[in-house]
């Protein structure tokens, strides 16, 4: 007999009852799948005729955990919670054996924990990653896990939130049997439960297990040091000690309540909310609004790097590292050869860090066919030009790659700032052309912006997004603007920074400031570390370009003493031979205060708060404007590249998240009392800011 609801189905085979949690994508546990679950277990308890239970997934999953969805609404906390179906599975007087295959995370693995027996599929991917959204596992995991698989195996699985694969956890005591066919995972179970279910009871349960550790205190002691150097800003991983420490002092049901209070307060936390908006973001990167997600890719197997430079050898370690050929074109031999050497020296420095074995390093080698010729890029499916960055010298490419490239082929440019529906006019096949704008280092980079010009064929698109995946970056689509969506933003930015050493400020204090708040690196650390004299020459096309755009000239005059960066040994900071420590120049400190002077500006106190103020709401500022103009179709595309390409504080969400946990009508207030200030002309409030706030909204709702 078999009777399905939407979210879980309930089957009974020769005396075992099997509950099939079936709620796609991951068997999130939404209440509806809990009190399904719950009914499958009453009804399997009211039939004499089952003898046994299998708790199972149906799809991709055993289940992915809570569903993260419903946090912080009343369906969270509405009956039947996580933790009374669990305890109804550890309850039952019938055996419940959980079979899991390809994932068990978070509330997954609790809800199997609380079973009497488990087994796994081998290749499932094992894991309480709850500490990666900000919160701890809050259905039992910290108390349960340790019970399962001891103190040291289950702190580093919690604290670390990674996954862990089911055949290296066959002797942990975690699975009764880890079934290294997948495909004979439920015959497995509805053996086992079949044994079970004659046995006489009662079955065993985890939280009756003892944690054994000969020096439990001391463990937690390292952990916490461990922990304490790498998780500042982040609550959660501390929190997890704490819980694992209460039931291995108090016992299981304290730890248990402890842990509940834990989850209830981290839940609320701005670092677990930035951290839920991470992830969702990530995955509402990859949607298009107007590209269907079954909108039909194109094949890509063999790719095409034009340029060997500094982008185009780390675009090529992309695909080679994901086991795509690349052919790399260069002008000259002797460019060539360098831009070989710079990969290879990468993976040589990989191997020594013992990160990269060897041999794997010379498949990645032998992927990478080096060329002269443009014949070679006949066969390529992608050709990603990454040429100097001259209009000129983008359509001598973009001409002859429109001659030899075959038929559907899609051409990319790595340009940062030139016109991508320039570039593709190039072209006699604009459809098929594309930015695909890396961050340098381009193999270490998670973001990628991708172009859409204004022609670009939507399945372009969905075959890069699709691409992107492949090569793990965290792909977002700008529309065609100058600077894209990071570096039109980071120009107002960088603008504010220039301001504040005009009116009072010191590059040494500005960096402190926005570092303090999180951000890798401050803007004249940052700018040290690229080259001032990019920021320069970006500066002098828009003198001409935009007359109307005012710019403090301190950069300038820095340039003009020929201080590009760490590269001449001196910018906005001295540095030593072999030495990238910042420190703060007399010399150029000097020279603020004379520019001050000259432009009589009266140098005031700049606090620190200001200072954060500004450079954050002039991204947050511009990023409005982006949205309005269709630049980026949502807020949390533009957060994706400022969490992945500029190094936003993560806990802080990325500038659009920030702005709404320190709400729109502040941010406005604030923007409106900066324009009426010296270089207020620089703050033109984006009106989408007013309505919103107005609205009493935010950017994410
Ligand atoms: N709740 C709600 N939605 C979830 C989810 C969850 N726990 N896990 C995944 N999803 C959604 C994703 O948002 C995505 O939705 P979309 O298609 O609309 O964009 C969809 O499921 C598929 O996700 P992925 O694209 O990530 O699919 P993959 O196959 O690449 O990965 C996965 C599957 C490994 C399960 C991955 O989604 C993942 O890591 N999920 C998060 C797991 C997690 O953090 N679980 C803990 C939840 S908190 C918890 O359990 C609290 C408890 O302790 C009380
Ligand atoms: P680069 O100067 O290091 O490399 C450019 C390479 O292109 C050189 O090796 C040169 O020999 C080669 N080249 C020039 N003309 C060519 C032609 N006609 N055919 C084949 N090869 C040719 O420059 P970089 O930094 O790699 O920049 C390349 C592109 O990437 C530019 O468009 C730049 O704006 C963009 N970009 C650069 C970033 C950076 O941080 N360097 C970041 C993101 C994008």
């Amino acid at each position: 007999m078999a009777v399905n609801d939407a979210a879980v189905g309930y089957t009974t085979h020769d005396g075992v009852a099997v509950i099939t949690l079936n709620n796609p994508p991951v068997n999130g546990l939404g209440l509806s799948t809990r009190a399904g679950i719950v009914a499958g277990l009453e009804r399997a308890q009211n039939d004499a005729a089952v003898k046994a239970i299998v708790l199972t997934g149906a799809g991709k999953a055993f289940s992915g955990g809570a569903d993260i969805t419903e946090f912080n609404t009343p369906k969270a906390t509405q009956e039947p919670t996580l933790a009374t179906v669990i305890k109804a599975v550890e309850d039952s007087a019938k055996p419940v054996v959980a079979a899991i295959h390809s994932v068990a995370m978070g509330g997954g693995l609790e809800l199997a924990l609380g079973a009497h027996y488990r087994l796994a599929a081998a290749g499932a991917q094992i894991a309480l990653p709850e500490v990666k959204l900000g919160i701890l596992p809050g259905a039992g995991g910290t108390q349960r896990l340790p019970r399962a698989i001891g103190l040291e195996a289950s702190l580093n699985m919690i604290v670390s939130g990674a996954p862990v694969l089911s055949e290296k956890l066959a002797d942990s005591g975690l699975f009764d049997e880890v079934v290294a066919n997948p495909a004979e995972l439920a015959e497995a179970a509805l053996a086992f439960a079949r044994k079970a279910g004659a046995k006489e009871g009662p079955h065993p349960k985890v939280r009756e297990r003892k944690i054994e550790h000969p020096n439990a205190a001391g463990f937690i002691q390292f952990a916490r040091n461990s922990v304490a150097a790498i998780a500042k800003n982040f609550p959660a991983p501390h929190k997890c000690i704490d819980a694992v420490e209460a039931g291995v002092q108090n016992g299981f049901d304290k730890g248990l309540a402890f842990e509940r209070e834990c989850f209830v307060a981290l839940v609320q936390t701005p670092e677990s909310r930035a951290l839920r908006h991470a992830f969702f973001g990530e995955r509402a990167a990859s949607k298009i609004p107007d590209v269907p997600s079954d909108t039909p890719v194109r094949e890509i197997n063999q790719v095409g790097v034009v340029g060997a430079g500094t982008m185009g050898g780390g675009i090529a370690m992309n695909f080679i590292n994901a086991g795509m050929p690349v052919t790399l074109l260069e002008t000259k031999q002797e460019a060539l050869d360098r831009g070989l050497a710079t990969i290879r020296k990468n993976y040589e420095a990989s191997v020594r860090k013992g990160k990269l074995k060897p041999e794997v390093m010379e498949q990645r080698m032998a992927l990478l066919k080096p060329t002269l010729s443009y014949d070679d890029l006949r066969q390529a499916d992608l050709i990603v030009e990454a040429v100097f960055e001259e209009l000129g010298v983008k359509e001598q490419v973009f001409r002859r790659l429109d001659e030899v490239a075959k038929p559907g082929a899609i051409l990319a440019s790595n340009t940062s700032t030139l016109d991508v529906d320039k570039i593709a006019a190039f072209t006699k096949r604009p459809q098929d052309v594309v930015g695909m704008h890396f961050f340098s280092p381009a193999n270490v980079m998670k973001l990628l912006e991708v172009v859409r010009g204004r022609q670009t064929a939507k399945d372009v698109l969905a075959t890069v997004m699709k691409l992107a995946k492949k090569i793990k970056k965290t792909a977002v689509v700008s529309g065609v603007c100058d600077g894209f969506i990071g570096n039109r933003m980071v120009e107002q930015y960088v603008r504010q920074a220039l301001f504040m050493l005009e009116e009072g400020a010191l590059p040494a204090q500005v960096d402190r400031a926005i570092e303090k708040f999180g951000f890798a690196m401050g803007p004249f650390r940052m700018s040290d570390l690229a080259g001032n004299d990019i920021g320069w020459a970006i500066r002098k096309r828009r003198y001409v370009e935009r007359p109307d755009m005012h710019y403090s000239k301190i950069a300038d005059r820095l340039c003009e003493l020929g201080r590009f960066g760490q590269k001449t040994g001196g910018g906005w900071y001295d540095y030593k031979a072999g030495d990238r420590t910042a420190y703060p120049s007399s010399v150029v400190d000097d020279m603020i205060r004379a520019y001050s002077k000259e432009a009589h500006v009266e140098r005031r106190k700049i606090s620190d708060e200001e200072i954060v103020e500004r450079l954050v709401f002039a991204l947050v500022n511009e990023g409005a404007k982006i949205l309005e103009e269709g630049i980026a179709s949502k807020a949390s595309d533009i957060d994706m590249v400022y969490l992945t390409g500029y190094g936003f504080p993560l806990y802080r969400g990325g500038p659009m998240l920030y702005a709404d946990t320190v709400g729109l009508y502040n941010v406005e207030r604030a923007i409106r009392r900066y324009a009426a200030r010296p270089n207020g002309d620089a703050w033109k409030l984006a009106p989408g800011i007013a309505k919103l706030a107005g609205e009493g909204r935010g950017f994410n709702g």
